[in-house]
């Protein structure tokens, strides 16, 4: 397959990307803000420069990959947001975070869509949080990563009806709480444990459109 990966520097992006890169039938084209901090030996994995809120970047990857058929998509860069509790929002922060994590993913989409749908595997996972689900959310707060990820999460099932005609399957991904810079010291899950059942549920599930926990459990809007 080919697999294209944005954030792919750090945390689960490059867990994603060291474990695609395992198998020699894959080709990885790993993306980050700064290539110079992703140095990868490996044949099989190319790294391209990509700040997911450059419009500019986005083109020149484009560029970079031509008609490459891409299988799978992988939206992962994103930000948790500053100054996220009642009293204390930001407007500037909120803005960049539904930049990165939630306009970008429909952008770069748009953009890439003609390489997705010339592929066998024809698939968008766009990684997203239960922070974003509405009936989740006993806890309050939040309010800049909540947001963006409710909003993706709307950004992923229209793509799902809108390319649907051509074939092409978006995933919306909770990848559980795992220990990586956003997600901390305390969090429950490795990187590994976590992209292992990503992946999984990326190999075996069409259910267009759908939000899945990355042990395979759907999750409630
Ligand atoms: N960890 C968790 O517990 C958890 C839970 C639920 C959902 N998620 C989601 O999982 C995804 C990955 O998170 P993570 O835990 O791996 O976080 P992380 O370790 O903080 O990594 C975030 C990644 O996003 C990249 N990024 C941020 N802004 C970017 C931009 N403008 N352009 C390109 N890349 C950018 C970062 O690149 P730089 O190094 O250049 O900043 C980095 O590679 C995110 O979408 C996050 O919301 C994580």
């Amino acid at each position: 397959m080919n697999i294209l990966i944005t954030g792919a520097n750090r945390g689960l992006g490059l867990e994603f990307v060291n474990q695609y890169k395992m198998s020699s039938n894959n080709r990885i084209f790993a993306c980050c803000r700064n290539p110079q901090q992703l140095q990868i030996e490996e044949e099989n994995v190319t790294v391209h420069k990509l700040d997911v809120t450059s419009l500019d970047n986005m083109k020149e990857l484009k560029s970079e990959i031509a008609n490459t058929p891409i299988d799978l998509l992988i939206h992962n860069a994103g930000v948790y947001g500053s100054k996220n509790s009642f009293g204390n929002v930001d407007v500037d922060s909120w803005l960049n975070t539904l930049k990165i994590n939630t306009i970008a993913p429909l952008k770069l989409s748009e953009i890439l869509v003609d390489n997705v749908a010339a592929s066998q595997k024809k698939m968008i996972a766009i990684i997203t949080s239960k922070m974003g689900s509405i009936s989740d959310n006993t806890s309050g707060g939040s309010y800049v990563y909540r947001t963006s990820k409710s909003a993706v999460n709307m950004v992923g099932v229209s793509m799902s009806r809108d390319l649907k005609p051509q074939g092409i399957t978006v995933l919306l991904l909770h990848p559980g709480w795992v220990e990586t810079d956003m997600g901390g010291s305390n969090a429950l899950l490795k990187p590994k444990e976590s992209v292992e059942g990503m992946c999984k549920v990326i190999e075996t599930t069409t259910d267009s459109g759908a939000f899945f926990a990355y042990d395979g459990q759907k999750i409630n809007w």
